[in-house]
């Protein structure tokens, strides 16, 4: 029977825990998601170099723990914002990571074709696993999210928690992209932390999408989470009872 307590989410989170749980214990993946955590919180200048993912235990953490997360408010706001109803044909990923943000924004649109793209290869893989688990078609490649374009017409690009990993010259290099991206046909949809000091950048993105005919959202909502994932959550001192995330986006232009 369909419950709200089996559904393609719940489907999806069983099987990732059965993966990733097969090689390592609970304890060390929470282990390795109080150091993830610390490295996203505290030790951000190690990002660049790839301190996030470069450990077993640290990748599994934030696929099994962020990417269940992620997916929740990604959904959550595509929602939200109505995107489904402005009909993308398909959703190009960058920044992709387990590729959780543009599986959901797929799925909340009917399952259209997902793109994704990431520096990182380990990531890569996890994303294409990941769209097979949910049966979503899809593409994945490595590549730097600059260099990425999206397919001509009504593309939703995502960029779900990429952004503050950028530095300056590589955010204003994605601001004329995010404009060659909308006059080829694309909507754009960029999630990051609700935390002033990730993005200090933030209000001048906000200005920026505005200008452009967007908006800029701060969300607050009270998920489902599974079991599981609220226990590991509870045991690394973590408290994702209350999910938040600020968003840009920018629609496509009118045809
Ligand atoms: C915090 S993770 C978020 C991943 C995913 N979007 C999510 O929400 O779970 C940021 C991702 O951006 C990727 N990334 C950062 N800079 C990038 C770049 N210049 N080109 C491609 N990927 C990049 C990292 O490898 C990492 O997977």
């Amino acid at each position: 029977m369909f419950t709200p307590t089996d559904t393609p989410f719940t489907r999806w989170f069983d099987a990732l825990e059965a993966r990733h749980l097969a090689t390592l214990t609970f304890p060390e993946v929470r282990r390795a998601l109080e150091a993830l955590s610390a490295v996203y919180v505290q030790r951000r200048d190690r990002l660049q170099a790839g301190a996030d993912l470069e450990s077993a235990g640290k990748r599994a953490a934030f696929a099994l723990f962020y990417g269940p997360l992620h997916f929740l408010v990604a959904d959550h706001v595509v929602r939200g914002l109505d995107i489904p109803a402005t009909a993308p044909t398909g959703v190009l990923d960058l920044g992709c990571g387990t590729g959780v943000v543009g599986l959901a924004a797929s799925l909340a649109c009917g399952g259209v074709p997902f793109e994704g793209v990431d520096r990182n290869r380990w990531a890569i893989g996890e994303a294409r696993w990941n769209a097979e688990a949910f049966g979503v078609p899809a593409k994945t490649r490595p590549g730097d999210l600059l260099r990425a374009r999206p397919a001509a017409g009504n593309t939703l690009v995502t960029l779900g928690w990429a952004v503050n990993e950028l530095d300056d010259d590589e955010r204003d290099a994605l601001s004329a992209r995010v404009e060659e991206w909308r006059r080829g046909g694309a909507s754009v949809l960029v999630i990051e932390p609700i935390a002033r000091r990730m993005s200090p950048w933030w209000d001048e993105w906000a200005g920026f999408f505005r200008a452009l005919g967007g908006r800029a959202d701060e969300w607050k909502f009270t998920p489902r989470l599974p079991e599981r994932l609220a226990l590991m959550d509870r045991a690394a001192g973590l408290d994702h009872r209350e999910l938040k995330a600020r968003t840009l986006h920018l629609p496509a232009l009118p045809r």
